[in-house]
């Protein structure tokens, strides 16, 4: 049977009219899914979302299991620099605006990822001057902005500003726009997204403050100093996202973890929980046995973070394993079938595997927002 979705029905927005079948019988019992679950516990829960997968085999399947199962999504391609500005002549809005008229047909809110990062730079923008990659800063924000005003319920305004290994004062992230504007840059954005968007949820997003080890200590505490610098100087921020790329290699220290998002949480920020999965290479081969592995980690992580009031926003990274990032990435070492990757609460016939039923329990147990 021919995909029902054809290319050419897609590029013309054909998919904001897709129906969207109902649910498999692996949903369980009517509203028992993980936004219903959230959303009465006052939590937004969301997941990224890649317009192009719904172009795949899957496509329906996928489009879904989004429209069933979470609030919001975030946009994983279609709003970065990279995605948006292939060269100085294009901006290609096709993607993102696929994604907003899903979204919206679908009722689902969205975080919009991202306009300021660093390590997401095409080519092109990195050969540009110190002024005009500054002038094209700005005109990027205003212009993505522009055309999505009012339509997001968040934007990652600065993605990934710490990475120590630059050796830039206060940790701070290498790039065209550190460079065009100093740490100025951070307050800069946020104070021009504040000008086009008074009401979205503006966040400053970050990798790598979870793990217990010495990369962890660095990243919580540069950031904690960027958030008290940026706070000083006014810097018009709302929450601040914490990815939490949990892994299978690294050790966490729940106690001292929270210690920090609660600390965050004084300084007057709400923290967004913005790209949660596991990467589960070095737990146990045996399928169930991963399972149980990865399940108990969502368990614990979430059984810590989630008591946290300030934490208002939940997004995972990608809802099935066959559309993670690690799954791709993973190619080349996991080729065999029983080896790929497990990193998220759906399988890949997006059925649900015991993280869904881990990651209920624990917003199920957590204080309401
Ligand atoms: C990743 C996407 O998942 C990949 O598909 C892409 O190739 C690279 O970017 N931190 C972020 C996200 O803030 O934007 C990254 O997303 C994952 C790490």
């Amino acid at each position: 049977m021919p995909h029902p979705v054809s290319r050419r029905g897609v590029l013309a927005g054909g998919l904001a009219t897709l129906a969207v079948p109902a649910p498999p019988s692996s949903a369980g019992p009517a509203g028992e899914t993980l936004g219903a679950l959230a959303t009465a516990k006052g939590l937004t829960l969301g997941a990224s979302f890649a317009v192009h997968e719904t172009d795949g085999p899957h496509g329906e399947r996928y489009a879904a299991l989004y429209a069933r199962e979470v609030r919001s999504l975030t946009s994983e391609l279609e709003l970065k620099l990279s995605v948006l500005r292939p060269d100085p002549d294009t901006i290609a809005f096709a993607p993102a605006d696929r994604l907003f008229a899903f979204a919206e047909r679908q009722r689902l809110a969205v975080r919009g990822h991202t306009l300021v990062w660093n390590d997401d730079v095409p080519e092109w923008f990195k050969a540009l001057s110190r002024r005009e990659a500054g002038y094209m800063m700005d005109a990027h924000i205003e212009t993505v902005l522009g055309r999505y005003q009012g339509r997001a319920a968040a934007w990652d305004v600065v993605n990934e500003p710490i990475a120590p290994w630059d050796n830039q004062p206060g940790n701070l992230r290498a790039g065209p726009f550190l460079t065009a504007y100093g740490e100025d840059y951070i307050a800069r954005a946020f104070r021009l997204a504040r000008t086009l968007e008074p009401r979205a949820k503006l966040v400053l997003n970050e990798a790598f403050t979870e793990t217990d080890d010495a990369r962890g200590a660095t990243f919580r505490a540069s950031l904690l100093a960027l958030l008290r610098r940026l706070a000083d100087r006014g810097a018009p921020i709302d929450a601040v996202g914490l990815q939490c790329h949990l892994s299978s290699r690294h050790r966490y220290d729940l106690p001292r973890f929270t210690a920090f998002v609660e600390e965050i949480a004084t300084l007057g920020y709400d923290i967004h929980l913005t790209e949660l999965d596991c990467d589960d290479g070095a737990f146990p081969r045996d399928i169930a046995r991963r399972d149980a592995a990865v399940a108990r980690l969502y368990a614990d992580f979430l059984g810590a973070v989630l008591s946290i009031r300030a934490v208002t926003s939940l997004t995972f990274w990608q809802l099935a394993d066959t559309t993670s990032w690690l799954y791709y990435r993973d190619l080349a070492e996991r080729p065999r079938a029983a080896d790929r990757p497990r990193p998220l609460p759906f399988d890949g016939t997006f059925a649900r595997k015991p993280a869904w039923t881990a990651i209920a329990d624990a917003i199920r147990a957590m204080p309401p927002r």
